[in-house]
């Protein structure tokens, strides 16, 4: 059995040790929020937050995962209220199709969290995320806008 503590609660399950984190959110807990792109830490997708740090969960066996305080895309709103980069972006319209946007979000609270008013430098070399749809200059501004809120 495996114990992760997950957006603040104990999560118990029957997995190996070698599943992949994105594999247990999605197939064994029904957490569909955090996406499968490519499943080998190219695109973000699946991205959720171990101890605060943006990880790649399908590159992540749930035997690094155990112990660790793990933030999936459902648990970044607290208490009923959005995320500032949440806010932001329902407010810049950044979505498009929205696949890449869950892990996409989590990666930029990781960054603000650590750089709160990050340069695009700073961006350009955190947020290494994919997205098809190109949205990458409304995730620039939405970013921005996240850090004066
Ligand atoms: S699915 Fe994990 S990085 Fe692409
Ligand atoms: S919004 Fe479609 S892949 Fe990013």
């Amino acid at each position: 059995m495996t114990t992760l503590k997950i957006n603040g609660e104990d999560k118990t399950f029957d997995a190996p040790d070698d599943m992949p984190l994105l594999w247990a959110l999605r197939d064994v807990l029904g957490m569909t929020g955090t996406k499968f792109g490519c499943g080998i830490a190219q695109c973000g997708a699946c991205t959720v937050h171990i101890d605060g740090v943006a990880t790649r969960s399908c590159v992540t066996p749930l035997s690094l995962a155990a112990g660790k305080q793990i933030t999936t895309i459902e648990g970044l709103a607290q208490n009923g209220n959005l995320h500032p980069v949440q806010k932001a972006w329902l407010e810049h319209d950044v979505p498009q199709c929205g696949y890449c946007q869950s892990g996409m979000i989590m990666a930029v609270a990781a960054l603000l969290k650590e750089k709160p008013k990050p340069s695009d430098a700073d961006i350009d070399s955190a947020i290494t995320n994919i997205c098809r749809c190109g949205t990458f200059q409304q995730v620039r501004a939405a970013i921005h806008a996240a850090a004066s809120a």
